[in-house]
């Protein structure tokens, strides 16, 4: 204990240290230290891991400390659905520094804070853990805190050693340390782990190190073998190493703040630093959120920014790294081809006999769409996440890209969901672990590519963190990069080319002038669901049909083709450039003759129908508007009109709360499990937002008609998804189109975050409308504010007399303006029939969009 106690004033120089290297910018490149210690067990309330595939796996647990039995029933460690939680997450989390969490305990009456900051190397780290009984608690309470500590696959390496032992000692004035623990491990060396807490902390009892042995793939259970120790009455066995879990436990009688430390051995402590780096960490992330996500003049007041900062740092903080085996069906059974007329019912016999395999362990640092429901890697949810997290971390994002390329196996596949290990395993149910080689998922990802282009080539600025590919000394890094990427993309390319390829032989009749071999079909669908589509239940051609073509399928291809056309030319690469120049310019030409359906004025899936004729399929809604969301439709294309007719028809897509996903006038509207059947999804509303405004700045007939629409529409969404995270605690997998509230999973900070890129775009000539003042934090009034208020009211009331009478006198001045201001609308647009709404009201949705 004198090491540490020694070693606990040194905290002078680490923090001088710290600053100095905050203050010049970023640590070196040398190991990026995201591939440090952070919280990448994002299935965890708290959990701390290494990204390296044998780590020591740790973690906090709580519970109401009244006895054994309370423990056993109330203990808190995975993020569950519905644990009597209001709200909890990240209110402010950088990867490279770390953050603070806010956990509401409500039915255990207990407000949690975790305050996790590493140094800058990212080699040590601590996590301050601090406990405010809530405003409802009825008389004092106890609360049980757990640390877990456990040590994966322990017996592959010798020399792995780790003692923990109950060390109560004072550490200073106001610290104490509870319980000290020393190890050393070949890939870590000999390092010190402990718990600490303010002197003022009441305990009960002495803190207590328990242990357990798990067997190697049950290692991620520590809440039961925690749970089994503390029923069985299993006594404490210090200064031993039985299993190859250790829990640092003590129980806390009202507030109470204990930290959790762990460094290499020899190394300067984090512990009393907590405070100045989260203050530092705070600081440095107000200013880059402001500058990088910041909010436009429609949204005012503080509780905006709160919110687009929780909303980042729960995509952030929902990074995790996984490592495992998983399930995979390699039979390759001929009926996996599905060209028979009833191919699902033989594909789903093939897969009833077929043998399934376990790969060997692969490895993935991800985000997640959400910690309690989905705390593993999705594929087409991935591109989405990192839209975002392009503009703050570019090189963190590359690193994400690149982990996700790696898993591609020889022929180009990437598994859609990564489910990686027992514990990711543990979340699914069984019949939709395996994962099929035939089956393919938006390539989302290459939605990326033009945004990393754009700023290694400065198209567009980039203010977030340092990055080593915009090092203006050092240009081949970019370079290389994205050299190594290049092929991945491509290889990926083709592979859905050639196995989602739609049929264009003899058999089928398709339009005349159809570029042949330009179509596509999802592969995996039933007649309810098209999993593979990531729109599951999103209605299409009923029976399925060998025959199909999937609009959305051709319009990825035609995303991907105009992608890696970009990085192609970028890199150089002619004759490559070229095959994706001919791609795109044969998906575009077969978006209009394959799938637009004049009838509906819309563009449609196509089937065969039974009497071997080709036809189209019309389900109004997200997969009728996917070129124009993916960018396929220049500003003077001919349909689209059509497209923004239908997005903005309240009747159809437009909704109060967002783009819904499937039109209200559609019969399967609201029908069977309604998950992509009307709920508005935010993913696809960023992307229309984007899209309006990129209308809206570059031009077209269809400028300012995208101007307004984009305004209303990101006003619309950005107020949903505010409002509901203001009343709830929590941002939610997808949205009433009818009431705007949160369904489907809770804590979803996925996709659902990438409303951060819309929240400070302009609109030129829109941004007058205002959202509602944000409300989370009601202002504190005092006696000052009152009298100011006054004041300001009265000198209000005197502005608007004086204005009313200059209205008065000049009215036929103001008269002569508004037809001035009218025949130059007139004249813009060669209409005669200008409303004053059209110029000045952009609130009146329901006459307004129906053109
Ligand atoms: C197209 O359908 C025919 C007839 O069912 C089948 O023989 C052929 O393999 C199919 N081609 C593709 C690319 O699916």
């Amino acid at each position: 204990m004198f090491s540490i106690y020694c070693l606990a004033h040194l905290w002078v120089v680490f923090l001088v240290a710290f600053i100095v290297v905050a203050a010049s910018g970023e640590q070196s490149p040398a190991k990026p230290n995201w591939r440090t210690w952070a919280p990448y067990r994002p299935n965890l309330y708290f959990g701390v891991r290494l990204p390296v595939p044998d780590s020591l796996l740790m973690g906090l647990m709580w519970a109401r400390g009244d006895d054994d039995e309370s423990i056993a029933h109330s203990l808190r460690d995975t993020c569950e659905q519905d644990e009597g939680m209001a709200g909890y997450g990240w209110t402010k989390y950088d990867v490279r520094t770390g953050g603070t969490q806010l956990i509401h305990d409500q039915e255990l009456h207990l407000d949690l804070q975790t305050d996790f900051a590493k140094s800058p190397d990212g080699d040590a780290w601590a996590v301050r853990v601090s406990g405010t009984p809530r405003n409802d608690v009825p008389g004092t309470i106890k609360t049980m805190v757990a640390f877990h500590l456990a040590q994966e696959d322990l017996n592959a390496e010798e020399g792995k050693e780790l003692k923990c032992k109950e060390a109560p000692e004072a550490l200073s004035a106001d610290q104490s340390a509870y319980i000290t623990c020393e190890g050393e491990f070949p890939y870590l060396g000999r390092f010190e782990f402990w718990a600490s807490g303010r002197a003022t902390n009441k305990l009960t009892g002495e803190p207590v190190v328990r242990q357990a042995s798990m067997p190697k793939d049950e290692i991620w259970r520590a809440k039961s073998a925690f749970v089994d120790q503390v029923t069985s009455g299993g006594d404490s066995v210090p200064n031993e190493r039985l299993g190859n879990m250790q829990f640092l436990q003590m129980t806390f009688e009202g507030p109470f703040q204990v930290d959790f430390i762990y460094k290499p051995k020899g190394s300067p402590p984090v512990s009393e630093t907590v405070t100045t780096l989260l203050g530092l960490l705070e600081s440095q992330f107000d200013d880059r959120l402001r500058t990088v996500f910041p909010i436009s003049t429609a949204f005012e007041g503080e509780a905006y920014t709160k919110f687009t900062a929780s909303l980042l740092s729960n995509l952030l903080g929902g990074l995790g790294y996984f490592y495992g085996d998983s399930k995979v069906d390699d039979s390759s059974a001929p009926e996996y081809a599905e060209v028979d007329t009833d191919f699902w019912t033989k594909s789903e016999q093939a897969m009833s006999r077929a043998e399934i395999t376990t790969t060997s362990p692969t490895q993935l640092l991800s985000f997640t769409p959400s910690r309690p429901f989905f705390p593993r890697g999705f594929l087409w949810d991935e591109g989405f996440h990192l839209l975002s997290v392009i503009e703050w971390d570019l090189d963190l994002a590359v690193s994400v890209v690149q982990s996700w390329l790696e898993l591609m196996d020889d022929d180009g596949w990437i598994a859609r969901e990564q489910i990686l290990g027992p514990e990711a395993r543990s979340k699914v149910p069984e019949k939709f672990q395996v994962q099929y080689p035939h089956y393919a998922n938006p390539p989302t990802l290459s939605l990326l590519l033009p945004i990393i282009l754009s700023k290694v080539t400065k198209a567009s600025p980039y203010l977030g963190h340092t990055s080593q590919y915009l090092d203006p000394s050092d240009e081949a890094t970019d370079l290389k990069s994205l050299q190594e990427l290049y092929p991945l993309f491509d290889k990926h390319y083709e592979w859905f080319r050639r196995t989602q390829a739609g049929n264009f032989s003899s058999k089928y009749p398709r339009p005349e002038h159809a570029v042949s071999e330009e179509g596509y079909r999802w592969r995996g669908r039933t007649p309810t669901h098209t999993l593979t589509s990531g729109l599951d239940d999103y209605p299409r051609a009923d029976p399925p049909h060998p025959g199909e073509l999937h609009l959305d399928a051709l319009a990825w291809m035609g995303a991907s083709a105009k992608s890696l056309l970009q990085l192609a030319q970028h890199l150089g690469l002619e004759s490559e450039a070229a095959k994706y120049s001919k791609h795109l310019g044969d998906i575009k030409r077969n978006l209009d003759i394959l799938h637009w359906d004049k009838r509906s004025a819309a563009y449609c899936d196509a089937t065969i129908s039974s009497r071997g004729k080709y036809k189209r399929v019309c389900h109004l809604g997200y997969v009728s508007l996917m070129p124009f969301l993916l960018g396929l439709l220049e500003p003077e294309h001919p349909h689209l009109p059509a497209v923004l007719d239908l997005l903005s028809d309240p009747n159809k897509l437009w909704s109060p709360h967002g783009l819904r996903s499937l039109g209200l006038a559609d019969e399967f509207y609201g029908k069977g499990e309604d998950y992509w059947r009307g709920a508005v999804w935010m993913n696809m509303n960023v992307l229309a937002v984007q899209q309006l405004h990129a209308l809206a700045v570059t031009g077209g007939p269809e400028k300012i008609r995208a101007a307004r629409l984009g305004a209303e529409l990101r006003r619309n969404v950005v107020q949903t998804v505010y409002n509901s995270w203001a009343t709830t605690g929590f941002v939610w997998e997808q949205y009433s189109d009818k009431t705007g509230e949160g369904k489907g999973s809770r804590a979803f900070t996925g996709w659902t975050a990438c409303i951060v890129l819309i929240t400070g775009l302009e609109f030129p000539g829109f941004e007058g409308e205002k959202g509602n003042q944000g409300t989370a934090t009601p202002a504190k009034t005092n006696v000052t504010t009152t009298i100011v208020l006054v004041l300001a009211a009265f000198v209000l009331v005197l502005a608007l007399v004086v204005l009313a009478l200059a209205a008065t006198l000049h009215k036929h001045r103001v008269m002569a303006i508004w037809e001035h201001l009218k025949a130059r609308f007139q004249k813009a647009t060669g209409r005669d029939n200008v409303t004053y709404e059209e110029i000045i009201d952009l609130d009146d949705r329901d006459t307004s969009h129906n053109n």
